[in-house]
């Protein structure tokens, strides 16, 4: 056998495959659509939602959200963009699972209305699963600003680990914020009942 073939590739090169469709006890999480510009602009039009985002600008308006999916439902880019929906396919967030240089990166957001139902954590728990039976050796990179306990919580749980805390941009506040560096390191993904 040539050693060509013996060589495994390194996780990080390789990718989750399609954006797949995933579903919790409550929510259905499917690729990202044209359609859903409207839903992703009204969402992304509150400040409580866009300052804890770092590359989100405010005020965000109906061509912010096609700039963005424009890319993310071209079928070109390796990450999982998934817009998380309730029963009645209403887009009411998002979970995404991205590459950036060379390491993968989880984001997510949601609609303030459905804040504190435990409805992101339910969301996230279950696309991680997908991810890690997918790409079982490779670390998932997050974060959050120093001000946003609840997403902290939310990571905490699932297993991610602090890794230290580093000064970036908020497009959306247009200031420099604390922002608590993250990881899930491969295997370490918590799923309790709760989540
Ligand atoms: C962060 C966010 C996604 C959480 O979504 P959610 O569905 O409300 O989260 P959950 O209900 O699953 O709660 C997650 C945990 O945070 C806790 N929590 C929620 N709000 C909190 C708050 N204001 N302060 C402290 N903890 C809080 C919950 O109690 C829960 O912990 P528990 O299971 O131990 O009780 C949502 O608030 C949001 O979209 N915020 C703006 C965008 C954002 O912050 N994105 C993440 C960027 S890193």
């Amino acid at each position: 056998m040539s050693a060509a073939i013996l060589q495994r590739p390194k996780s990080e090169q390789v990718t989750p495959g399609p954006a797949p469709v995933v579903t919790t006890p409550r929510l259905t999480l499917r690729p990202h659509r044209l359609a859903d510009a409207n839903a992703i602009a009204e969402s992304l039009s509150d400040f409580a939602i866009t300052r804890m985002l770092s590359r989100v600008p405010a005020p965000y308006d109906r061509q912010d959200a096609l700039d963005w999916l424009v890319p993310v439902t071209s079928g070109s880019l390796p990450d999982w963009h998934l817009a998380v929906t309730d029963g009645d396919d209403t887009h009411i967030g998002v979970v995404s699972v991205e590459l950036r240089h060379g390491r993968w990166h989880l984001g997510y957001w949601l609609n303030r209305y459905y804040w504190r139902r435990g409805f992101m954590s339910e969301a996230v728990a279950a696309v991680l699963e997908r991810f890690s039976r997918r790409m079982p050796e490779s670390a998932v990179h997050s974060g959050v600003f120093a001000d946003n306990p609840a997403s902290l919580r939310l990571q905490e749980k699932l297993g991610f680990r602090m890794t230290g805390c580093v000064e970036i941009y908020s497009f959306a506040r247009n200031t420099m914020v604390s922002h608590v560096e993250t990881v899930l390191q491969p295997g370490a993904l918590q799923i309790t009942k709760a989540a």
